[in-house]
């Protein structure tokens, strides 16, 4: 199989393409031949080294990619539930051997069947792993209630772009976005089922009097720590990534309880091995905004070739969508 490996932590020129000898799926898993794999701000985090120290993230050398799109080549012993040939996608894990390439084995467990949904493999990686765990999140994390409102940083990110339809689908009476002035124009005509789109530097002025019950942050930095002042009472921030790259950030936690605030920490790759029983209904959940149309984000295919090129563009901020390799 081709390959892009990543052959040492560093600079996105540390990519290789290589040919591997083709993976054979053991019990429990099945081997995908890929036809699109997501690029993610994690990905790029792994690679730069930043989480080198963390257990159960791959060394050097690997191959990224957590969310692959594609139809299924072979079944380990004791698979069932799916047939050679199905179109599948793959919820994000954390494991060494991923979706950069063209053929991949994954657990079974962290993997769902596409047949009947009528959503096409690039926008099942591009939205349907970011959706699940928005929908993850928003049920089992924040309790979003039906008539609640939401507040999405970084609206037109990968994972962000998920959280606006995922919330309507869940009864959420009006979702707003920020975004940072240099995306406005963007946001603005962008087709994600926001109410309004704010820049994020101007959060608190720019929201007036609107609290929001659920706060979804996967930017960090000072713009979740004026969250504090638009919250709602009981109301519910999600951290759930560090785009703005702000790692020495804290949250004054005096604020919290004064205000009757929680902050939720959720990392789906590290939480849904271990309760692969709700695979499904997340993966459904997804599903349902996406054929609603309500994560219509824009998805850009590079050649596998190009994985440098992905992660620089990642790094740069400059993607408002989704890059996805084809191998
Ligand atoms: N918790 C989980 O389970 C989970 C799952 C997937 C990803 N993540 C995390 O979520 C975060 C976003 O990942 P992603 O793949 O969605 O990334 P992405 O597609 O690159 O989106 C990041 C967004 O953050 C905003 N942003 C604000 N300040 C930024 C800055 N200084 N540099 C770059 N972007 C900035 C940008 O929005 P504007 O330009 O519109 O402002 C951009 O659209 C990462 O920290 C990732 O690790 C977490």
């Amino acid at each position: 199989m081709h390959a892009a490996v990543v052959t040492r932590f560093g600079e996105p020129g540390v990519f290789e393409l290589t040919e591997l000898p083709d993976p054979v799926p053991g019990p429990g898993q099945i081997s995908i031949d890929v036809s699109h794999a997501a690029v993610g701000l994690i990905d790029v985090f792994i690679r730069q080294g930043l989480y080198k120290e963390r257990a159960g993230l791959p060394q050097p050398p690997y191959v990224p990619g957590l969310e692959v799109a594609g139809t299924i080549r072979a079944l380990g012993d004791g698979v069932e539930g799916f047939r050679v040939g199905e179109p599948v996608v793959t919820l994000s894990g954390t494991g060494a051997e991923g979706g950069y390439a063209s053929v991949e084995v994954v657990p079974a467990a962290l993997t769902a069947g596409l047949e009947g949904t009528g959503v096409d493999p690039a926008v099942a990686a591009a939205a349907v792993p970011n959706a699940a765990t928005a929908y993850l999140a928003l049920t089992g994390v924040a309790h979003l209630q039906p008539g609640e409102r939401v507040l999405v940083h970084g609206a037109l990110g990968g994972l962000a772009s998920a959280f606006p339809g995922v919330a309507r689908t869940l009864g959420a009476a009006g979702v707003v976005g920020t975004v940072r002035r240099s995306s406005l124009a963007a946001a603005q005509a962008s087709a994600l089922p926001y109410d309004e789109i704010v820049v994020g530097e101007d959060l608190v002025e720019a929201v007036g009097e609107q609290r929001f019950d659920v706060v979804v942050d996967p930017v960090g930095g000072r713009l979740r720590t004026d969250s504090l002042q638009v919250m709602a009472p009981m109301g519910r921030m999600l951290l759930v990534g560090n785009a703005g790259g702000d790692w020495e950030h804290t949250v004054p936690t005096n604020t919290l309880w004064g205000a009757n605030l929680a902050l939720l920490g959720f990392a789906v790759g590290f939480y849904l091995p271990a309760h692969p029983e709700l695979v499904r209904p997340a993966v459904q959940g997804a599903v349902d905004a996406i054929r609603q149309g309500l994560v219509d984000i824009r998805t850009e295919t590079l050649p596998l070739a190009e994985a440098a090129e992905a992660h620089r563009r990642l790094e740069n901020g400059s993607v408002g969508g989704r890059v996805l390799l084809a191998p």
